[in-house]
């Protein structure tokens, strides 16, 4: 059963010299998901905590976008973490800093500053992650953003999703036969038991944003009064 349904530089181009792997979707998606996230970002102070950062493309490009925000990128595969780093020392950007292994199967998860725990953060954000992971790997997250974001921080989910039980559109639904063929506890996830995991952690799904392909942002809210 295959573990990963992306391993960067497996396929596709090899690594540069210094190990930063280029992920083809980067290409075509950041700028829609930045205009998803900067009417947040530009009104914030504090730390991104990026999940499944993969090759590092996102956090690189969209700490360059915010300089006012200090970006916390993170995964699980090895090669990834080595990816990221070194966008990070490419990019010498002093607001993006070191990755760190954070495993979403783990219901326990937080995230760490410099080695300390990290506090509360400004925004979460999660790109084609839980297609390709077991239906925990969702729960993990999103408890982890009611235990981690502060009052009025939110979580941004990009990727394909159900909307109330249907698939939104017939390309979205043969990816879901796919992945579910290639490993039982991957599959498109539905906004609707997204939307019940925000509630017992304390969030709202407050918005459901197109995005080219079939994709959409999901925004997930804390309240602006809880602490
Ligand atoms: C399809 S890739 C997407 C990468 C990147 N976010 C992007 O959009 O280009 C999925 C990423 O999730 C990571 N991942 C898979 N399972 C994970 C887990 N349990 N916890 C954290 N990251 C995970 C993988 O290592 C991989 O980097």
């Amino acid at each position: 059963m295959a573990e990963f349904v992306v391993e960067f530089g497996k396929s596709g181009a090899p690594p540069a010299p210094d190990g930063r792997l280029d992920g083809p979707a980067f290409h075509r998606n950041h700028d829609a998901i930045w205009s998803a996230l900067t009417a947040f970002l530009s009104t914030q102070t504090g730390d991104v905590l990026e999940l499944g950062s993969g090759t590092g493309q996102h956090a690189a490009c969209f700490a360059q976008r915010s300089p006012h925000l200090t970006w916390w990128p993170s995964d699980i595969q090895p090669s990834h973490l080595a990816s990221i780093e070194a966008w990070r020392r490419h990019s010498g950007l002093a607001n993006l800093r070191a990755p760190q292994r954070i495993d979403l199967n783990d219901p326990a998860w937080v995230w760490t500053a410099d080695g300390q725990a990290g506090g509360t953060l400004a925004a979460m954000l999660c790109n084609n992650v839980l297609h390709i992971a077991p239906w925990r790997v969702a729960q993990n997250l999103i408890a982890g953003a009611g235990r981690q974001l502060r009052a009025g921080g939110r979580l941004f989910v990009y990727g394909p999703f159900m909307r109330d039980g249907a698939h939104t559109a017939p390309s979205n639904a043969a990816f879901d036969a796919k992945l579910r063929a290639e490993n039982p506890d991957w599959g498109v996830r539905d906004t609707r038991d997204l939307s019940t995991l925000a509630q017992a952690a304390g969030l709202t799904l407050a918005e459901i944003v197109p995005m080219p392909s079939n994709n959409f942002v999901l925004v997930f809210a804390r309240a602006a009064g809880r602490n």
